[in-house]
């Protein structure tokens, strides 16, 4: 566990212990004065090859917060344009001598094969259509912290289920949360047109629907999905507007199929075809907010966690 790659590999009590640990930095975000030096001394380089606003400034928050050195690498302007391999690129960042690398790349496994090739720890902003690990972490946050809320005392999802809707297909925060919210005891709905449904889903635990109205009924949560276009190979979808039709989260959808669900979304948010505007600024049933918050709370946790032997401080594996 010296990274942290996918959701795949940890344990339901690491994940716990990952958002016990997030939790003080909730606190400590809300604080007028967020400045530790529990990571002075330390280099961290962000390297995104694909887009992100959430993912890349909560991390440089984190980094920034939590007293480290943050360095942000976007590939647009590196010398991957001039041709330079993935892996001369991940030998030439550790050759800088990085304490962390965090890395969002479009190719699913491209993090796990630089963390192969580089000395300190690697955390996947999302790699593909493979993980995106910090995103279901900071959803189980959220959520958690959304359901003590409303009285619940459990640690985790026991007896909830959980509805996924969107473009399962391409999408690593499904994955990711699917694997997360299983290990926490939820049950979990997956909904998509046919085309952007995985094949033999059903061998992940899951239960897979075509329609939305039925999905609904009867979900604690409802977990919305852009259609990630920049993903399509070709696969036959509905227009936008059929979509929002077939799939859209309206008020009127969730007041007749789910009127107690809590609604959330990783963003980027179409509005108006996957999600409504009313129903995704509605803070009484909306985390969407909360979720971008618990971000930098996990990304904290998660940097501070994976650099302890580092700094000489029991590890995370050590210190149970
Ligand atoms: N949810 C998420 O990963 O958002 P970004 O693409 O903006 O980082």
């Amino acid at each position: 566990h010296r990274d942290l790659i996918a959701i795949s590999q940890l344990e339901r009590h690491e994940i716990l212990y990952l958002l016990a640990e997030a939790e003080q930095w909730v606190d400590f975000n809300r604080r007028a004065n967020k400045h530790s030096d529990a990571l002075a001394g330390l280099t961290i380089i962000n390297a995104f090859f694909e887009n992100s606003t959430r993912t890349l400034l909560s991390f440089e928050i984190a980094g920034k917060r939590l007293g480290a050195d943050v360095v942000n690498m976007h590939a647009s302007q590196s010398s991957i344009k001039k041709g330079e391999t993935l892996i001369d690129t991940a030998v030439t960042l550790n050759a800088m001598r990085a304490d962390a690398i965090v890395i969002r790349h479009g190719s699913s496994g491209a993090v796990g094969l630089i963390a192969s090739k580089v000395d300190c720890p690697v955390l996947n902003a999302g790699d593909g259509q493979h993980e995106h690990p910090t995103q279901a972490l900071l959803d189980a946050l959220a959520l958690r912290r959304a359901l003590r809320e409303r009285g619940a005392t459990s640690e985790d999802f026991t007896g909830l289920t959980v509805t996924i809707c969107g473009d399962i297909l391409h999408s690593r925060v499904a994955r990711s949360n699917i694997l997360s919210l299983q290990a926490l005891g939820a049950t979990v709905r997956a909904c998509a047109p046919p085309a952007l449904m995985p094949q033999g889903i059903e061998a992940m635990g899951v239960e897979p629907f075509h329609d939305f109205d039925r999905a609904l009924a009867g979900a604690d949560v409802v977990m919305m999905l852009r259609l990630q276009n920049e993903r399509m190979d070709g696969q036959f979808i509905p227009s936008p507007r059929e979509y929002h039709h077939l799939y859209g989260l309206t008020r009127e959808r969730l007041a007749n199929h789910a009127p107690e669900a809590i609604v959330m979304h990783p963003g980027p948010m179409n509005r108006g075809v996957e999600i409504d505007s009313d129903v995704a600024d509605d803070p009484a049933v909306s985390l969407i907010t909360a979720q971008v918050e618990m971000g930098v709370a996990i990304r904290m946790a998660c940097l501070d966690v994976l650099t302890r032997r580092t700094r000489g401080v029991a590890g995370w594996k050590d210190g149970e």
